[in-house]
């Protein structure tokens, strides 16, 4: 069976094209735009990357906003209250500390200080809430992103046996609430392995839809995927010889798998767009 390799950046130019459509027509109408800030502390060069990509995709679709570049060694104090100073700005609708941040600085008191009608990363303790009580507003861009791959791939997800390889907060744990929701692109049966888990190959083995997020190279193997399954690769590793990978060994996944979304090329341009529309969600909410 040939196998599909999803070309996530053709489905994330969708949703930003209706995204930047959705922001022309509330401009029009309301004389205002949604704006996302993106708060950078220090110079991790990975991070610069991905900061710089999200705000050029926030420019392309017209929200204002803009990075906020802070010194590595900006104390957790000033990080708080420069938090404080965008919570109270009525133009910043979305705000995203990149993480991780420095060492002095405690991921969770800044996650928690975030507005969480702002919190478009849905990071925030009362966003996590939300999602596990079966009432989502704003949920991490990672998995919110996979789940529009697979629905606009046309995978039937009700009934379905998905795996879900990783339970982190942000990618495996959230991406298996989302599967478990009511409604399209949920309605899955899931099962999360971990750390601990015996025999993930065997339980791998029976998903329907495979989702790899454990964060290590090419881990996933031929044998871990049922026949004509759908694999969702979310690791990226930079290999040695400075070109990229996933947490999927592409080249046997291809002879196995009905569908596949790469490294690179796949979730991470969907991540982006989710980024993208959590903020309009969060402009709207203003609105309303
Ligand atoms: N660092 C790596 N991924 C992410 C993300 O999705 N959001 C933030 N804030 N930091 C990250």
């Amino acid at each position: 069976m040939a196998c599909r390799i999803i070309d996530g950046k053709a489905l994330a130019q969708q949703v930003r094209k209706d995204v930047a459509a959705e922001v022309a027509r509330l401009k029009s109408e309301h004389g205002r735009v949604p704006g996302l800030v993106v708060v950078l502390v220090g110079d991790d060069p990975a991070s610069g990357v991905y900061v710089r990509n999200k705000r050029k995709a926030s420019d392309e679709v017209g929200f204002s906003g803009e990075v906020l570049r802070l010194p590595a060694e900006t104390s957790q104090a000033e990080l708080l209250q420069t938090l404080d100073r965008l919570n109270a700005d009525p133009s910043v609708n979305g705000i995203l500390v990149q993480l991780p941040l420095p060492r002095q600085i405690d991921d969770r008191a800044v996650i928690e200080r975030i507005d969480p009608l702002k919190d478009v990363d849905g990071f925030h303790p009362e966003n996590a809430g939300l999602l596990t009580i079966g009432t989502p507003r704003f949920v991490p861009c990672t998995p919110l992103g996979i789940r529009e791959i697979l629905i606009r791939s046309g995978v039937e997800t009700k009934g379905a046996r998905a795996v879900v390889l990783g339970r982190s907060q942000i990618v495996g744990k959230s991406m298996a609430l989302l599967l478990l929701q009511k409604g399209p692109g949920g309605d899955a049966t899931v099962t999360v392995c971990h750390t601990a888990t015996r025999d993930t190959a065997a339980i791998a083995r029976e998903a329907d839809i495979l989702i790899a997020a454990m964060g290590r190279p090419e881990a996933v193997r031929g044998d871990w995927i049922k026949p004509g399954a759908v694999v969702i690769d979310v690791g990226i590793h930079r290999r040695v010889d400075g070109t990229l990978c996933g947490d999927v060994h592409q080249p046997e996944a291809v002879e196995v798998a009905s569908m596949l979304s790469p490294v690179p090329g796949g979730v991470g341009p969907m991540t982006i767009a989710m980024l993208l529309r959590n903020t309009l969600d969060a402009f709207k909410i203003t609105l309303a």
